[in-house]
């Protein structure tokens, strides 16, 4: 059955909203996606019927906003396939990567190699640059090919005997490809290398087991997968987590502190110091909890048919170049527009109540790549809806003739 996204919008509050005096036209999910009311409602009951600190009291409220804690990391869990203990939260993906980072430079010396590829956000770069910086490591970098796909045979032969980490994107944020995650983490495996992905894209948009991958490490937040801000998700490896140094210092991280000696607690709480975003958290649990009673696959086959439609009426125009042509890749179109900034394309499309990204998409090298200083982009999500790929792609031949 077709998946009714008329009726999903509905639970989306913000989505009757107008925008300079037309319909909105949310086309940034990419880069935050809106909320249902599930989430809205999870969180203000928290706030308005049972929150405390959590992990800490011995009260009513306190026992019941630690369950509630707990119960989003078990729904976390249970979404990728993970035990509850390889499930860390932070307070988004780009923590997370920086946790690893940071704790695997520890055992890493000058020389040692890090390969990476050209479509990664700038989250699962400078972590890394901090290591080549501070370690001497070297990162390698793994070629994307002109239709946007990664060169596999080019990452295969940059995998050698000084490769540790493999960190690479699941989904590129810019160019919607998606990259066979478990195929690559198979290569770095039998070069004896860790791997981590990052999966804020991906995750929205496939189901994602973590076992079936293999990867040591994967990561995403919360805000994309149409829960809130300020929480992300370190999935490692139970043996992993538990080789990790901590990354911070604080309460509820440690097992026991005296003045000459600190032991420190089992993993996730290893990594979670100080008060966690427990209100994210508990969002994030509805929103998962939301997205698992939808039809995943009919979602996903809905978001290829908005894109297919925008790719079909775009195909024709002479001035619009499309960056991303990977085959099977995500609903997510960048673009530019001859003779026009980006940043121009997106402000004009707003006047028509459109809303797309641009810019370098914290994505500098890809750019670099495609020869391009920036892009605009626009990403389609379960609440988007044929109308309004129309929507988009009149009001994007509006904006053109501003440039004409
Ligand atoms: N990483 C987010 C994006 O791609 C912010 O827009």
């Amino acid at each position: 059955m077709a998946f009714d996204a008329e009726a999903v919008r509905r639970e989306f509050p913000i989505l009757s909203r107008q925008v300079n005096g037309k319909p909105l036209v949310y086309l940034d999910s990419a880069a935050s996606a809106q909320k249902p009311r599930a989430v809205i409602e999870a969180m203000t009951h928290a706030m308005e019927y049972s929150y405390a600190n959590v992990h800490r009291g011995l009260h009513t409220l306190a026992n019941e906003t630690t369950d509630a804690y707990e119960a989003a990391r078990r729904a976390v869990a249970g979404f990728i396939n993970a035990a509850e203990t390889e499930i860390v939260f932070t307070k988004g993906a780009t923590e997370a990567i920086n946790l690893v980072a940071s704790g695997l430079g520890a055992s890493l010396q000058a020389g040692d190699e890090i390969v990476l590829s050209q479509m990664e956000h700038h989250a699962n770069i400078v972590p890394w640059h901090f290591l080549r910086e501070r370690k001497g490591v070297v990162l390698k970098w793994v070629p994307v090919l002109d239709d946007g796909r990664l060169d596999v045979a080019a990452y295969q032969d940059l995998l050698g005997p000084r490769t540790r980490v493999v960190a690479l994107s699941h989904m590129s944020n810019v160019l919607g490809t998606v990259n066979d995650a478990k195929a690559l983490t198979q290569m770095a495996r039998a070069a004896g290398a860790l791997v981590l992905f990052d999966g804020c894209q991906a995750i929205v948009h496939q189901p994602v087991d973590v076992k079936d991958i293999g990867a040591d490490f994967y990561v995403f937040s919360g805000h994309k997968l149409y829960g809130p801000t300020g929480i992300g998700v370190l999935y490692g490896k139970a043996e992993r987590l538990a080789a990790l140094p901590p990354y911070q210092g604080g309460g509820e991280m440690i097992a026991t502190v005296s003045k000459d000696a600190i032991t420190y607690a089992d993993p996730p709480h290893r990594f979670e110091a100080g008060t966690p975003a427990i209100l994210e958290a508990i969002g994030l649990g509805a929103a998962i909890q939301w997205l698992t009673a939808q039809d995943r696959s009919a979602i996903a086959a809905h978001e290829q048919r908005l894109y297919a439609h925008v790719r079909d009426r775009v195909a024709g125009l002479n001035w619009l170049r499309v960056i991303g042509e990977a085959p099977g890749k995500g609903a997510i179109l960048s673009f530019t527009v001859e003779g026009a900034h980006a940043h121009d394309v997106a402000q004009i499309l707003d006047r028509y109540g459109v809303a797309v990204r641009a810019g370098t998409h914290c994505a500098e090298p890809l750019m670099r790549r495609f020869g391009v200083t920036s892009s605009a982009r626009a990403s389609f999500a379960l609440y988007n809806t044929l109308d309004e790929a129309d929507a988009f792609v009149d009001a994007l031949t509006k904006t053109q003739a501003f440039f004409a």
